[in-house]
């Protein structure tokens, strides 16, 4: 597989991560080694893994003279931000389209990423509607509008999922080949948290690439399109036509079968940009991890959060890592025993913006509870008040019918 063009691209992200073993974890829970590739340190505002695809995204939107950039998805969405920043540094006017109605006019109310997107320049547009798939249809719209005024949108379906975007991944599954080529590490799985799909989508082409031309992988020419053929790494060689490491996306907003098909159309296209000539030589495996739904916390990714916080310092957000993590956690459990890749993607937003509610539930409940002991505490008070009352009068009343134990 050779690359027949050169994709433009928008320097944004500071490449590559670091991928650091988590030593502490595997002493905490035992298992085998687990290594985290560290894009929530993509380094690009808080754009984690968009930041690779926003790199290709937006050197398209620039090489075809375009002027904005349209797209959307939820006000919590890490894209829109990223997307809202990466347009503000590169000169395009960003509209963000979000599914349901502007939040309540109080701090509680606003996501961190709606905030980040406004305070980017993003000119933010509310659908009405809780239906998410109304995004699918309000941003075509929009940019036909803006079109029609002369504009040169650049339009975006959800999670910034083209074949454009998965190029990203493409490039970055080279990255990540090299520096467990460095360290001598042969993974049995890699795990990532699974949105809109042109991730995972990415990661394929990638992997397809290098083991179809291990002399010199498509995506380590897409990472430096300069790479030469001879630059490739021995073990990169040595690894052809071995057994592919597993890439596991956990869903965590579309149903499996649907996210297995919209991957394996996403990666496809992107590797035809590559002048690729199959999509993808391995299956895509997706571990449903959507529960108890969108946007909301699972027990499991609870769980995996705090450990991933108590071992290795990572910070994971409910909405994605912290259910792809837990995705690990039970590899683990289940006894697999070769080393595993958990791709960070990032999500700080929301992970922070989780600590922040859990600390107000905290004061809350202990506020709550403060109040009740306080009550109690009067409630005594005016029983004894009475009975003293009662005593001065002389009244022979017996006390312990006063002062009942308090509510
Ligand atoms: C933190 C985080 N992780 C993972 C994903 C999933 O990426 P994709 O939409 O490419 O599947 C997203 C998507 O927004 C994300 O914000």
């Amino acid at each position: 597989m050779r690359i027949t063009s050169t994709p433009a691209r928008f320097p944004l992200a500071t490449l590559p991560t670091p991928l650091v073993p988590a030593f502490r974890l595997q002493r905490a829970i035992g298992g085998p080694l687990v290594w985290v590739k560290r894009d929530d340190l993509t380094g690009f505002a808080t754009a984690g893994n968009k930041a690779r695809s926003l790199e290709f995204l937006l050197g398209d939107a620039v090489a075809q003279g375009c002027d904005s950039l349209v797209t959307g998805g939820g006000a919590g969405s890490n894209f829109c931000a990223a997307a809202a920043a990466a347009s503000q540094v590169a000169n395009l006017a960003c509209h963000l389209i979000f599914y349901g109605s502007p939040p309540e006019e109080s701090p509680a109310g606003v996501h961190p990423n709606l905030a980040a997107a406004g305070a980017a320049g993003a000119r933010i547009h509310f659908t009405g509607r809780t239906d998410r798939a109304e995004i699918d249809r309000a941003v075509p719209a929009l940019a036909a509008s803006l079109a029609a005024r002369g504009g040169r949108p650049y339009a975006l379906p959800r999670g910034g999922a083209t074949a454009v975007g998965a190029l990203g991944y493409a490039a970055a599954f080279g990255e990540l080949a090299e520096q467990l080529d460095q360290q001598e590490v042969e993974p049995g799985a890699i795990v990532l948290a699974t949105g809109s799909g042109g991730t995972l989508a990415g990661l394929l082409v990638g992997q397809a690439a290098t083991a179809a031309t291990p002399e010199a992988t498509t995506a380590r020419a897409a990472a430096a399109p300069e790479a030469t053929m001879a630059s490739a790494s021995a073990r990169a060689r040595a690894r052809a036509g071995s057994p592919p490491w597993r890439i596991i996306g956990a869903t965590v907003s579309r149903p499996p079968n649907q996210i297995r098909s919209t991957v394996d159309t996403l990666a496809s296209q992107c590797s035809q940009l590559l002048g690729g000539h199959r999509a993808s030589t391995n299956p895509c495996t997706v571990v449903d991890a959507r529960a108890p739904g969108f946007g909301l916390a699972s027990d499991g990714g609870e769980r995996a959060r705090a450990i991933a916080l108590a071992t290795e310092g990572l910070l994971l957000d409910p909405v994605y890592t912290a259910k792809a993590f837990a995705v690990v956690l039970g590899l683990v459990a289940d006894g697999y025993d070769r080393p595993i890749v958990f791709w960070h993607t990032g999500g700080l937003p929301a992970a922070l913006q989780q600590m922040a509610d859990n600390h107000l539930a905290a004061n809350h409940l202990a506020a709550n509870h403060l109040a009740a002991n306080y009550l109690a505490a009067n409630y005594l008070a005016a029983n004894y008040l009475a009975a003293n009352y009662l005593a001065a009068d002389g009244c022979t009343t017996d006390r312990s019918t006063l002062c009942p134990t308090p509510p």
